[in-house]
């Protein structure tokens, strides 16, 4: 049995097929759930603001959702990760004959090796990254002239939290999704399942994330000119290479 046995394709993170899987495999599984699941208003803000364009990448693309959105915009779309098991499903799940899978470090993707991309886009992603730094310059220099960065960065305003703490955030959201209609109750349930099952707790329990502040200030020291919008939890960075800008960095 498969995650997609499910008629409305949800995870099902007890069943006893699923728990016989890899533990990586069941964790890439929740992984790419959560982010369809979360990624929502984020989608519709790049359908509505993106021009179409000849080539993108997806530093850090996981299951393939945000390149199947991409794909109807640009000529070409590459999906670069370096997890097997999300990119399994990338290519099970979200296969299009202008997308192209790379099994890649984000930091060895270079103009050399790639070319350059009309839209670099990176979401959730340079946090595992030790240097940001690196990461950051790695994403800039595959930008095109003329052409457009975005990133997506989480921001540490939940750190160092216990799990009683996450277990009442999800209730909490689970509550207020039903109760506000912001999602129906099969998919809200599923959400709820996912942000307090075991593997997901010990993920999000692992993580550390700089301030806001902190995050500005290093994006800013490698493009001065980026916008950052507040998303709450998050940053989104968004930096246009000037036409006339040729140097490679
Ligand atoms: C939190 S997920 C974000 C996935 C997706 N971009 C989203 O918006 O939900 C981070 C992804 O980055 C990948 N990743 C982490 N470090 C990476 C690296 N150095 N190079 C490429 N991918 C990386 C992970 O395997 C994972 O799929």
């Amino acid at each position: 049995m498969t995650r997609t046995d499910a008629a409305d394709g949800a995870v099902r993170p007890s069943s006893s097929a699923t728990e016989a899987q890899p533990e990586a495999v069941r964790f890439a599984a929740l992984r790419d759930r959560f982010g369809v699941l979360i990624n929502i208003a984020l989608r519709e803000y790049l359908r509505e603001n993106l021009d179409s364009g000849q080539r993108a990448i997806d530093l850090g693309c996981a299951g393939g959702f945000m390149c199947e959105m991409l794909a109807t915009k640009f000529d070409e779309v590459v999906g670069i990760d370096i997890s097997p098991d999300l990119l399994d499903i990338a290519r099970r799940d979200r296969s299009r004959t202008n997308i192209t899978y790379e099994l890649t470090d984000l930091l060895l993707v270079t103009p050399e090796t790639h070319g350059h991309f009309d839209l670099v886009y990176s979401a959730y992603t340079l946090h595992h990254v030790p240097d940001l730094d690196a990461g950051l310059r790695a994403a800039k220099q595959l930008v095109r002239p003329g052409g457009t960065l975005m990133l997506v960065h989480l921001v540490g305003r939940r750190d160092g939290r216990p799990r009683g703490w996450y277990r009442r955030q999800a209730l909490r959201n689970l509550v207020f999704d039903v109760l506000r209609r912001r999602r129906g109750l099969t998919e809200a349930w599923e959400l709820y399942r996912i942000n307090t099952h075991p593997l997901w707790l010990r993920h999000i329990m692992s993580q550390r994330h700089l301030s806001a502040e902190q995050f500005e200030g290093i994006v800013k020291s490698t493009y001065p000119s980026c916008e950052v919008i507040d998303m709450g939890r998050a940053r989104m960075v968004v930096w246009r290479r000037p036409a006339d800008d040729t140097t490679d960095e």
